[in-house]
């Protein structure tokens, strides 16, 4: 080879190593992990793998097994996403779509007993708020979701609180 071919050939390889580079990365451990659609199953895997919710912020003045009412339970956890906590800032007394609500239900020997969680999604249930409900057991099996009347008829009494009961969202 004569040596200008060598540089030829070496530039050559040295153009395509970062794109192969690159093909490599398409996923960096960075991406933002979408938010899922109104599947409680997918939800409950946003909610437990990647950023799991348990790594969120606690409902602002609420610690960590708060005395909670029925039908929830004894104790009470309860985390909000970086959305909800936008949304409790705000004090425009309506959370933001994409907001999700998830709490921990413990019985009264604080044995975890069941995840509720609320999830804003656009457009999804416009008469109420447009909230998705969902509840799994302690092991993570759906025990309800979607447009839950129960849930719903319940949290109806704080409709001017956009259903929410833990914390005012106006001033
Ligand atoms: C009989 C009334 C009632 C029903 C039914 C009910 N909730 Fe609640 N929920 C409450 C109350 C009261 C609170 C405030 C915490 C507490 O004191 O227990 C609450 C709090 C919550 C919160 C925290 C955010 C907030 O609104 O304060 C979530 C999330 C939640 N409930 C989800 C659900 C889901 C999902 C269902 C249906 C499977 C459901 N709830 C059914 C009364 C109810």
């Amino acid at each position: 080879m004569k040596p200008l071919s060598v540089v030829i050939a070496a530039c050559l390889i040295l153009s395509i190593a970062p794109l192969a580079n690159a093909i490599h990365e398409t996923q960096p451990a960075e991406t933002p992990v979408p938010l899922p659609g109104a599947d409680a199953v997918k939800l409950y895997e946003y909610l437990t793998k990647h950023k799991p919710y348990t790594s969120w912020e606690l409902w602002p003045g609420k610690g960590k097994m708060y005395k909670g009412t029925q039908p929830h339970g004894e104790f009470l956890t309860t985390y909000v996403n970086d959305t909800a906590m936008f949304g409790i800032r705000d004090r425009k007394g309506i959370m933001p779509e994409g907001t999700i609500v998830a709490k921990e239900n413990y019985d009264t020997d604080k044995k975890f007993a069941a995840l509720t969680v609320m999830y804003k999604i656009k457009g999804y249930n416009p008469a109420a708020a447009n909230w998705f409900w969902a509840k799994y057991d302690g092991g993570g099996k759906v025990l309800a979701s979607g447009r839950v009347e129960a849930c719903i008829k319940c949290h109806g009494a704080k409709k001017d609180n956009d259903f929410i009961f833990t914390g005012a969202l106006k001033k």
